[in-house]
């Protein structure tokens, strides 16, 4: 296991990460508490014994598995119950899930009692590898995504692996969407993804070993910028185009941080913003990850259609310019601004060329 200790506007939190971490941790953060447990009904069945062994008087607020989970619906049904338990401000919230369950789990502890101590814990690789850092809470409201939430980071962040072994391989490639991005950022865990084969890729035993230093990458970023005012800008790699294609294909997250981000990196290159061996290789490790599991491959001639959604991200697009963080070469990345429509018309063609061989 490995801890860090990072500043937060909260106060510091720990991340501990690695095998045996929740062995080590759940020990010292359960004693002397009354808890509170959100987890979801999939996550609770795949991991009955732990919840048995570590919160053998607790009931779980369960969840619906997945975005059903992040509803005002269901956050408010998780704070009628801790109301109904009648929990003190001094409780603590266990978040355990991927992070769907981390969001709204944080999110309901930001609100109870205008906040309670919440501690992360992450049970996907996406989640391990990002969405448990950094203090970001989030509900969708109808169809529009992340749109209701606030800053409120974890007291601690315990990411052990033993809970990735029950990952689907779909749910792995989500995974692989974020640590890709890590990888466009630090060139040193580049260097240990490139030319891996899909057997690598898809080897949970392999990627466990890289969650500590993307979670810890993190880390360091939002302990710069916690609100997401500069650096933090960074992690918005290929995300542009990413929550657009989310919304319109109904894809996972972390499928299509791995399409956004190969559409934003040929079009950087192809605008001579990014050097060209760079994007070829990550390109390479994008369509390699992409291939670990199944995916329907959407349909890109409707894609003008699905970026006009990319103006609903008002932090990404103003003035009929879009701005994306895209890499310019091993762990450098810019925001570039171009207009809506050669932003869509430029990325539909990339697409097109890639899907159609
Ligand atoms: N707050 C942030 O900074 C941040 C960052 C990235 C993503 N996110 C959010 O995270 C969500 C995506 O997270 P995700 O990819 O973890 O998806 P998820 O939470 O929806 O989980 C995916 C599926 O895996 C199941 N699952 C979880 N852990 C499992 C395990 N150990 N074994 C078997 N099945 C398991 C879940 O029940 C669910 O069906 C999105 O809502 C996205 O907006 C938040």
């Amino acid at each position: 296991m490995r801890m860090k200790r990072f500043q937060t506007s909260l106060g510091v939190c720990t991340l501990s990460v690695g095998e045996g971490a929740i062995e080590n941790r759940l020990p010292v953060l359960t004693a002397g508490r009354t808890l509170f447990i959100i987890t979801d009904k999939t996550v609770f069945s795949a991991h009955r014994a732990f919840f048995a062994r570590y919160f053998p008087d607790c009931t779980p607020f369960l969840l619906p598995a997945g975005e059903k989970g992040k509803s005002e619906k269901q956050l408010f049904k998780i704070l009628k119950r801790m109301s109904a338990l009648g929990l003190k401000r001094d409780c603590r919230v266990f978040a355990v899930g991927g992070g769907a369950v981390g969001d709204v789990g944080a999110m309901a502890a930001a609100l109870y009692m205008r906040g309670v101590s919440l501690v992360q814990i992450p049970t996907t690789l996406l989640s391990q590898v990002d969405g448990s850092i950094g203090g970001k809470t989030a509900i969708n409201l109808g169809a529009i995504k992340n749109a209701a939430g606030c800053f409120y980071p974890a007291f601690e962040v315990v990411a052990d692996p033993m809970f990735l072994r029950t990952l689907p391989r779909r749910e792995i490639k989500c995974g692989l969407g974020e640590i890709v991005k890590y990888a466009a950022l630090d060139p040193a865990l580049f260097t240990r993804l490139d030319d891996m084969e899909t057997a690598a890729l898809s080897s949970i035993t392999f990627l466990s070993e890289l969650v500590a230093d993307c979670a810890f990458l993190k880390a360091e970023i939002v302990e710069e910028d916690e609100r997401d005012e500069g650096l933090r800008r960074c992690l918005n790699l290929g995300h542009t185009t990413a929550h657009a294609l989310e919304l319109f294909y109904s894809l996972s997250h972390g499928e299509s941080v791995l399409f956004g981000l190969l559409a934003e990196t040929r079009l950087a290159a192809d605008r001579g913003v990014c050097e060209r061996g760079f994007a070829d290789k990550l390109t390479a490790l994008i369509l390699t990850s992409i291939a670990v599991s199944p995916v329907n491959i959407p349909d890109f001639k409707r894609i003008h259609s699905a970026l006009q959604l990319a103006k609903a991200d008002k932090k990404n697009v103003s003035d009929g310019m879009v701005r994306l963080s895209v890499p310019v070469a091993a762990g450098e990345w810019t925001l570039f601004a171009l207009s809506f429509e050669d932003y869509a018309s430029e990325t539909e063609a990339i697409l097109r060329e890639i899907f159609s061989k």
